[in-house]
């Protein structure tokens, strides 16, 4: 059965056992921020997300997607972890190609979250994130992290102590 499941920078097709996860620009989004910050002068706060030049910002919004894309295929390259849902193939970043896990909910990852002890060094947001039940699956009976393309994220678990840690 094909499912369909909208993230923020991403448009996700779960179909048989893989998800397809395809850059979501939201060209409206940004256009209507952009337009109240030319008639008020104020950049709205989320419009200055990605840059402090609210026209750098919002070009680079809406490419967001595929920054997130190659990140996460990325730190699977590079520096692949259990807990973490294979990413198989990557268009450039356009569109990713995923194992596909089942949804689990905020219980079952309260109760045995893969990585909790790690995120004591990640910013409120980035740990927010890590948190979030919506950002994991069940992929061969682990919980695993679905949602590992933020910069945040590629900065935590791209160094080589996390992975000795993890492995231990
Ligand atoms: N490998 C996967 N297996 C099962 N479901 C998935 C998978 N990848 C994504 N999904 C579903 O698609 C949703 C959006 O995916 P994801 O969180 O990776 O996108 P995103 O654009 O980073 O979203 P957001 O910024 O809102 O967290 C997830 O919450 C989940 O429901
Ligand atoms: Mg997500």
């Amino acid at each position: 059965m094909i499912r369909i499941s909208w993230g923020t920078t991403r448009f996700v097709v779960l179909v048989g056992t893989v998800a397809i996860k395809m850059v979501r620009p939201r060209p409206l989004w940004v256009l209507r921020r952009l337009a109240r910050y030319l008639i008020t002068g104020v950049a709205p706060k989320r419009l200055l997300a990605y840059a402090d030049n609210p026209l750098e910002s919002a070009a680079k919004h809406l490419f967001a997607g595929v920054a997130v894309n190659r990140r996460e295929y990325r730190l699977w390259q590079e520096f692949p972890h259990h807990f973490m849902v294979p990413t198989l193939y990557s268009l450039r970043g356009i569109v990713n190609i995923q194992m596909r896990g089942q949804a689990i909910s905020e219980e079952e990852l309260a109760l045995s979250h893969p990585f909790r002890s790690s995120l004591k060094g990640m910013t409120p947001d980035a740990i927010g994130d890590m948190v979030k039940a919506m950002n994991f699956c069940r992929y061969e009976g682990h919980i695993c992290l679905l949602d590992y393309g933020s910069e945040d994220t590629f900065a935590l678990f791209s160094q080589p102590e996390i992975q000795h840690h993890m492995a231990a």
